[in-house]
């Protein structure tokens, strides 16, 4: 496999950083996932907008323009052997002596680009959906950066697979659904699909963005607020949506069945949008 590690194209056994680098001591780098469709990188100006939200919220100059992130990036894509993948960039604030204050002068930023093949979710998941569970959200107030201290989501993430679950969906407050670890969770109610709205407490999906999209486009109705953990439990159907995970159906929460238990018609409906969505447009 070949990366991309400041400046260089290596194979991945030869990328070193240094054990000081900031994003090793601190966590402290932002980070993207981009998922490419027939060697195109889907949303490449959305993602690269959503990168620039992160790294304002951590007050770290971006080391490079939209163009040359394109051309990085499509240089990677080439350079790996798979049609579909999907790209990681971690941009951390460099190499510095141990010192929680920003390095000053500034240093160099570290920049790491790989991409790995993106396989399609598999047929039985589509099938059969996921098993989540609920957790309290105790990560922190500004979850709209995709930061790479991820130790809350990792270890929120692991619950669910100990348990023998496919993800975990977070309430805040004792109170609200914001998402899941690493994905954004949608309800449905009666045939109206319900988003939370993108604020500081959860990540702003591109695939969210595609969701809606597509439901507006194909005029189903939907309405974008708070959801409340009532809902979430009172859902006739729940959907997980990610880059790498495109849209999958939740059909046991905590235990019990969603709805009747089985993926249900909203489900068919979007996944089938978003199926000739990544024919037409993404492939196109
Ligand atoms: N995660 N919320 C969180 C906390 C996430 O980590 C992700 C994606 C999403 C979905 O965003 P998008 O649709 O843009 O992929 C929501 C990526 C895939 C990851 O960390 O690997």
């Amino acid at each position: 496999m070949t990366i991309y590690l400041n400046g260089q194209y290596l194979p991945i056994e030869e990328a070193k950083i240094s054990v000081l680098d900031r994003g090793f001591i601190f966590g402290d780098g932002v980070y993207e996932v981009i998922p490419v469709y027939s060697r195109k990188a889907f949303r490449l100006a959305e993602h690269l907008q959503r990168l620039q939200h992160s790294l304002d919220g951590i007050k770290l100059t971006n080391p490079h323009s939209d163009a040359a992130w394109t051309t990085i990036l499509n240089e990677l894509i080439a350079r790996n052997p798979a049609e579909d993948q999907y790209l990681y960039l971690h941009i951390t604030r460099g190499v510095a002596k141990r010192d929680h204050a920003f390095p000053k002068p500034p240093v160099v930023p570290t920049v790491f680009v790989m991409t790995n093949p993106l396989p399609s979710p598999p047929a039985e998941l589509l099938h059969s959906g996921i098993a989540c569970i609920t957790a309290t959200d105790n990560r922190w107030l500004r979850c709209d950066i995709k930061a790479i201290a991820l130790l809350p989501n990792v270890l929120l993430r692991q619950m669910a697979v100990d348990a023998g679950c496919a993800e975990t969906i977070l309430i805040r407050d004792n109170a609200f659904m914001t998402e899941g670890a690493a994905s954004n969770i949608f309800v449905v109610k009666n045939g109206t699909l319900l988003a939370p709205p993108k604020d500081n407490l959860m990540l702003p999906g591109i695939t969210y963005d595609v969701i809606l999209e597509i439901a507006a486009a194909n005029g189903i109705p939907h309405e974008v607020r708070k959801i409340a953990v009532a809902e979430l439990f009172a859902a006739d159907e729940l959907l997980l949506t990610s880059s790498t995970k495109e849209v999958l159906a939740i059909t046991q929460l905590d235990g019990q069945p969603v709805g009747n238990g089985k993926p249900g018609a909203m489900f068919a409906k979007l996944h089938r949008h978003y199926q000739d969505f990544k024919r037409d447009v993404m492939r196109a």
